[in-house]
């Protein structure tokens, strides 16, 4: 691992390359511009962790060259070089936001001094910045596990959101913890010892949900044999929460579009207005500007509940927040399962970190449990997870585990103590064997759809069911459906003796 990353900005071609020669030996990752402009256009490619730039470049004034830097990236670390030290320039270059300057000529062991010095100093600032936030974060929202950049990120805008009275549409995939963030904002606000009610739209027929939201008086329908408060009036000083909003009636959509405007509705069948004063959030896992464009979401609506959006980040794409939500579910599923506490192996662990999680962390908040449920030792193998997480999907349908290939290491269970281990080459040829045997059985021993699922040639696969030693048998006729007919590719197969 490099020590960190410089941008050298020098006219000058000799120092330019010594420079990189010097810091390249310092275990740098160097790279140079010989221009003000090509150090800009440099600093669009990649961040870097520190620049040394030389005041007198041929295009650019070097104290405007910073200003510039400076409202890039204001976290650049930078060092000047200067021809010739002096009380004034030090003093301009430190107030345009330099850490440090050199003189030319330099002692090589002063520079890199400076550079280590300045660029651990960005660390230490960053890392405190974060570690405050984490604390932050803690404090506020304990329920919610989070440590990727990505979730501190959103309680960031959960906790600048929370105290107003806006809106909010809180988007993310199923399972990502849309209403966990509802009820953060909720708890966060000046409501908090206030009602939240969460109301599930996709799951209430259109006229029911109105008669739940707004209330009834009595009379207004068959069975309304009582007057009833709605949510609206329920809720009323605290939240409501709408799940899935994507899913409410277009007549429904009108009438929440009046309570948001107005602040006030009237129950079914009555003539009285009721005024309230409710904070409204919403969640959807579609885009609702797409369903505004397909003319299936009001337009005027979309825009009263997107004053401020929260994207919920699927788990696939902040895997470091897995470890923290395993051992939260671990410590909750064994305390109400009455078992001693308990942890997965790492090679459990390791397939907990590769599986994509398309449900979320709810699918993850299911998967621990299944296995804290059905284990029986404090130490949890992958034997214990779900079918999915185990398997990878090779070929559409087709799912191996691909840790059953490997040869067990000296010591482990099954390892072989006199045969030599299998060669890469040879657990390849593995793995096709069984990728195609997979592949034939759920194609019915048919040869020519086969090839086509997997889109080869029909010769391919037939050079390769030879060469990997899949012996082929024809099925007895009592095993085939009526009207199924034997075709030249349709037999049994089986695997050879050599696998
Ligand atoms: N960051 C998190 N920390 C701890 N638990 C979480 C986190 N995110 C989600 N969960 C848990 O995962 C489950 C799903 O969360 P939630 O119901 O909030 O998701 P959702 O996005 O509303 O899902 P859906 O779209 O299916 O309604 C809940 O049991 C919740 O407690
Ligand atoms: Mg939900």
């Amino acid at each position: 691992m490099p020590r960190g990353s410089i941008l050298v900005v020098d006219d000058e071609t000799e120092i330019r390359e010594g420079l990189e020669a010097l810091l390249r030996s310092e275990d740098f990752d160097v790279a140079l511009a010989e221009t003000g402009d090509a150090g800009l256009q440099k600093l669009e490619e990649r961040p870097y962790d520190l620049m040394l730039l030389d005041v007198s470049l041929p295009d650019r004034n070097g104290l405007d060259m910073l200003r510039e830097i400076r409202r890039r990236d204001p976290n650049l670390s930078i060092i000047l070089i200067t021809a010739f030290g002096s009380i004034d320039m030090a003093r301009a270059a430190f107030k345009g936001g330099a850490q440090d300057y050199i003189t030319k000529p330099w002692s090589n062991d002063e520079l890199v001094a400076q550079i280590s010095l300045a660029i651990e100093g960005r660390r230490l600032r960053e890392e405190n910045v974060h570690l405050k936030r984490a604390l932050k974060q803690r404090y506020n929202f304990p329920n919610i596990v989070g440590k990727s950049e990505k979730m501190l990120s959103v309680f960031d805008l959960v906790t600048q959101v929370a105290p107003s009275r806006s809106t909010v549409l809180i988007y993310g995939e199923s399972g990502t913890g849309k209403e966990l963030i509802a009820k953060a904002v909720h708890a966060a606000s000046p409501r908090a010892d206030k009602p939240f009610i969460p109301v599930n739209t996709g799951s209430i027929p259109a006229d029911l949900l109105e008669s739940q939201l707004f209330g009834h008086v009595k009379g207004a329908f068959t069975s309304a044999i009582a007057s009833k408060k709605g949510l609206f009036e329920v809720a009323d000083q605290g939240t409501i929460f709408f799940d899935e909003i994507s899913t409410v009636s277009p007549e429904t959509q009108a009438k929440l579009l009046r309570v948001i405007q107005e602040r006030e509705f009237m129950r079914l069948g009555g003539t009285d207005t009721i005024k309230v004063d409710v904070r409204i959030l919403a969640a959807s896992n579609e885009d609702l500007r797409k369903l505004v464009r397909e003319g299936r979401f009001r337009e005027d609506l979309y825009h009263r509940l997107n004053v401020i959006a929260i994207h919920l980040p699927p788990l696939r794409d902040r895997k470091q927040d897995i470890p923290a939500l395993v051992d939260r579910f671990l410590e909750q599923f064994c305390r109400e399962n009455g078992k001693p506490p308990r942890g997965f192996t790492q090679g459990a662990m390791k397939l907990l970190m590769d599986y994509d999680w398309p449900g979320n962390v709810r699918e993850l908040e299911n998967a621990v449990e299944r296995a804290v449920v059905l284990s029986t030792h404090e130490s949890m193998d992958a034997d214990l997870l779900p079918e999915g997480v185990r398997t990878r999907e090779v070929v559409k349908g087709v799912r191996l585990q691909l840790s059953e290939f490997l040869p067990p290491l000296p010591g482990e269970a099954g390892a072989r103590t006199t045969a030599p281990a299998p060669s890469l080459f040879e657990i390849l040829e593995d793995v096709e064997r069984r990728i195609i045997m997979d592949m034939l059985e759920r194609t019915n021993w048919n040869q020519t759809e086969a090839a086509e699922r997997f889109q080869i040639p029909l010769s391919t696969l037939n050079q390769k069911i030879k060469r990997l030693g899949i012996e082929t048998r024809r099925r007895p006729s009592a095993t085939r459906g009526p009207g199924v007919g034997y075709g030249e590719d349709s037999a049994e197969f089986s695997a050879g003796t050599n696998c």
